[in-house]
């Protein structure tokens, strides 16, 4: 077994950067550890074990395949290959078969997931990934005889259908249990269930390889009683052709066959998903029009075929990654950077929320606020989609300024019953956008015409958007000059106007009063910090007067936070609906905040008084762990109606006192404004995956990508981690390491370089695609400084400033950069 690094090896596995990949030497994690594969709209989740689900679009209303969530087993459900030979009988992926294997490994990599399994000297690889553009999961599987004399293997595929809506699936039995209808012609097993009413589309479970039976009734598959550890038919390798009416649909194919001593047999299985316009449905009175799926099944009917789709996949994400990367003495920086936080970017802008192990595919809907903020971690990869999704959120915007909290992928509008009122979200599209323009050049974006919610035709362009959210917060300021919090702010549960008494209602979507009191000084410091970036896209743009006026306003709100924002030793969090302090030492519990710590101290409020140093100072006094920072202290013991469901979890826990990680690095990012590269990096690394090698069993999620919560100091299990995948940290903590800790930052004039690094790194190598150009960036630190002047050479010539003005290079250049003093 090739081990690519020695260092990293852990009880459960280790990463392969050569490879791009993560490998899991056991199916007994300490929860699933999962991948993500696809990436345009067909998805599927695939755990170590290959657990999970594949889905088209929208995880609610277009679910391939059942999995059960928060069930026992953990982790069940997905695409089991199951083996019987000479009467031993095992999964070539682990698990569920729970007979011990001689060797297991899952190679998670970029969009693949590759598992290699052996019993018996009856070795098994499969790798499963949906190729490029395809609705389809393709699964290719090599079974290869070490023994030195024949065998007999019976192999048997299996997935169970969903039928189609996720959330109804798993709740409307006396309905779902007469539904379910297959055909199954050659070797493909098809599911079309409603598609003889509403449905357009269906799916196929096909192999490339004449079979010796199947199976789509589950019943007759697993036996009365059994469980998916030990399905009858593979016990008594038969199968009897069962055509599913109700019940639960499956597709299991039944494969016999016999290998010569190392002999070697690939199939190729694909998981497909169709849509036929309404008048082409049937290509004979019930029997569904299955011209796509032949389509779609001739695609991949081959290894050869398989392999090229493969190395395709490899080469788009080997562009991608290499759009930046870093050469630091730091292996584990590297490693993040160049590899998993990449990825990890691209799946929660892909997915923003909606579907995880920990997210069950059928609640949210895209965030406002989450995928603006996604976007910041992506724009250097996939700048087009950026520019697309930015446009799609700007359309859901209100004609008021404010935001439709969530929008439903498929549909494209707001939601309804999810509402507005977070009036933090409006200002995220400002980031978003001017992150889009500094990255791109691209101010055209300002000039699309965008609608506002409802309306039929677009009259407004994008700017006017970007101004009326703007103008959203100046129009929402309550008594001390504070913007007005709504239900929330970006923590969703400070929710100081519900007062709930009734647990049958959601924290989120009540609000009681008029509200025109409850203020948010996150939010406060969150419009100066992006307020000034509307200044300047209005100065750039021409509008000077709009600038100007824009940024009285900013400079009001500044002062307003110096005089009713700060504490004394921190910046307050916000006033509740009795006008009280919430995160000042005069309250009992929850005396200090992250979130206003962070966006007042990154705007700059009250540096000439030294605030932001004071603040920074405090959060490391108060709020810093081992495992990271929390977000508040002391933790809410009791629940009190005046502060919401922040106070409903226990402490420790998510938003009350949770190392929240999503805001880490809005801390990491102000520390290195502030010239302390050694905070900066501490806190950087005290929440990064490839840093926390040695405590995978504490921590428990995923060793490869950022959990949105680790357990902070009040709870039972400090360190412990849940909720990984799809959290606003991968873009957050990639945004502060390459903008902020690494300085390679995007600026609408070009490339700016401020790094803030630890003192002890003297060489990194930075390589940055930018505006069609490559830039090798060198970057010096013979003083051993964390941050500093920079000398600047480009190409040999020493230019003035820290600064690479874009317009002036195309194609390839050498930079030198120097911290001197
Ligand atoms: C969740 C939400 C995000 C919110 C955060 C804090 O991660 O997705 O929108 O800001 O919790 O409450
Ligand atoms: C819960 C979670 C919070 C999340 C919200 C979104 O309140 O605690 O983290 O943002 O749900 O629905």
């Amino acid at each position: 077994m090739l081990k690519q690094d020695k260092s990293t090896e852990q009880q459960y596995g280790y990463f392969d950067d050569q490879k791009l990949e993560y490998v899991i030497t056991s199916p007994y994690t300490p929860t699933p550890w999962i991948n993500y594969l696809g990436n345009d709209g067909f998805y599927g989740l695939i755990s170590n074990t290959a657990g999970g689900y594949c889905f088209y679009r929208d995880p609610k209303f277009r679910r391939l395949t059942r999995y059960r969530y928060n069930s026992v087993p953990v982790d069940n459900g997905g695409r089991y290959f199951y083996l019987n030979c000479d009467g031993h009988q095992w999964s070539a992926t682990g698990r569920p078969v729970h007979t011990e294997l001689d060797e297991y490994r899952c190679h998670h990599g970029m969009g693949y997931s590759r598992f290699h399994a052996s019993k018996n000297n009856i070795a098994t690889e499969l790798t499963s990934f949906i190729p490029l553009n395809t609705k389809a999961e393709v699964h290719r599987l090599t079974i290869t005889n070490n023994n030195d004399n024949a065998k007999t293997i019976d192999l048997f595929s299996f997935i169970e259908w969903c039928l189609w809506n996720a959330e109804d699936d798993g709740t409307n039995f006396q309905r779902n249990l007469s539904t379910g209808e297959v055909e199954v012609e050659g070797s493909a097993i098809y599911h079309k269930t409603e598609y003889r009413e509403r449905r357009n589309h269906y799916a196929f479970y096909s192999v490339n390889h004449p079979i010796d039976g199947f199976e789509t009734d589950r019943e007759t598959f697993l036996g009365p009683y059994r469980g998916f550890d030990s399905p009858i038919a593979i016990e008594k390798k038969s199968t009897h052709n069962s055509v599913a009416r109700g019940w639960s649909p499956i597709a299991s194919h039944h494969i016999k066959f016999e290998l010569g001593a190392g002999e070697s047999k690939t199939l190729v299985f694909v998981l497909g998903y169709c849509e036929v316009d309404a008048e082409h449905k049937w290509q004979a009175p019930n029997v569904i029009n299955k011209a796509p799926a032949l389509l779609l099944q001739k695609q991949f009917d081959s290894s050869e075929k398989v392999a090229t789709e493969l190395q395709k996949l490899a080469d788009y994400w080997h562009k991608l990654l290499n759009k930046m990367t870093v050469n630091s003495p730091d292996k584990r920086f590297n490693r993040a950077l160049n590899i998993w936080n990449q990825y990890q970017n691209m799946v929660t802008f892909n997915l923003s929320r909606s579907a995880s192990f920990y997210e069950s595919g059928i609640g949210r809907g895209m965030g406002f606020r989450d995928s603006n903020q996604d976007t910041i971690g992506f724009a250097h990869m996939v700048p087009e989609k950026v520019k697309e999704r930015i446009l799609d959120l700007s359309a859901t915007q209100k004609a008021d300024g404010s935001a439709y909290h969530q929008y439903q992928p498929l549909t494209k509008k707001g939601n309804a019953n999810i509402g507005g009122n977070f009036n933090d979200d409006p200002m995220w599209m400002v980031l978003s956008t001017a992150n889009y323009i500094k990255e791109t050049g691209d101010f055209s974006i300002l000039d699309e015409m965008v609608i506002y919610d409802g309306q039929e035709v677009a009259t407004h362009n994008h700017f006017d958007h970007l101004e009326r959210a703007f103008n959203h917060v100046v129009n929402n300021l309550g008594p001390h000059g504070l913007p007005l919090i709504g239900r929330a702010d970006w923590n969703d549960c400070l929710n100081l106007n519900c007062f709930s008494e009734d647990p049958n209602e959601s924290f989120q979507t009540t609000q009681r009063g008029a509200s025109d009191v409850a203020e948010s000084v996150m939010i406060a410091g969150q419009f100066v910090l992006y307020g000034q970036d509307f200044v300047e896209i209005c100065q750039r743009i021409g509008k000077t007067d709009l600038a100007l006026a824009s940024q009285a306003h900013v400079e009001q709100m500044r002062q307003t936070v110096e005089q009713q924002g700060w504490d004394g030793e921190w910046y307050i969090r916000a006033y509740d609906a009795q006008g009280n302090k919430v995160g000042s030492h005069e309250c009992s519990e929850g005396k200090i905040f992250i979130e206003s710590q962070g966006f007042c101290a990154m705007a700059g409020i009250g540096t000439e008084q030294g605030k932001p140093l004071q603040a920074m100072q405090s959060v490391e006094k108060h709020l810093t762990t081992d495992f990271g920072i929390m977000l508040n202290q002391p933790a809410f013991t009791r629940y009190s109606k005046y502060l919401g469901e922040i106070s409903s979890y226990p402490p420790g826990y998510k938003e009350n006192a949770g190392i929240f990680c999503h805001n880490n690095p809005w801390i990491t990012i102000a520390e290195a404004m502030l010239g302390r590269g050694e905070k900066a990096f501490e806190y950087y690394s005290k929440i990064t995956p490839a840093f926390l090698q040695d405590v995978q069993q504490l921590h428990k999620t995923e060793p490869y990508v950022y959990s949105q919560m680790i357990a902070g100091k009040d709870s039972a299990n400090p360190g412990e981690a849940k909720n990984s995948w799809l959290t606003g940290t991968a873009a957050w903590n990639y945004y502060a390491a390459t903008q902020y800790i690494l300085g390679i930052r995007p600026d609408y004039e070009g490339l700016i370089i401020d790094p803030c690094i630890l003192p002890s790194w003297q060489n990194v190598t930075i390589a940055r695609e930018f505006r069609g150009a490559r830039y090798d960036i060198e970057l010096h630190n013979p003083h051993g400084l964390s941050k500093g002047k920079i000398k600047l050479t480009i190409d040999g010539h020493e230019v003035d400033g820290n600064l690479i003005e874009a317009n002036r290079y195309q194609g390839q250049h050498h930079i030198v950069a120097e911290i001197i003093a």
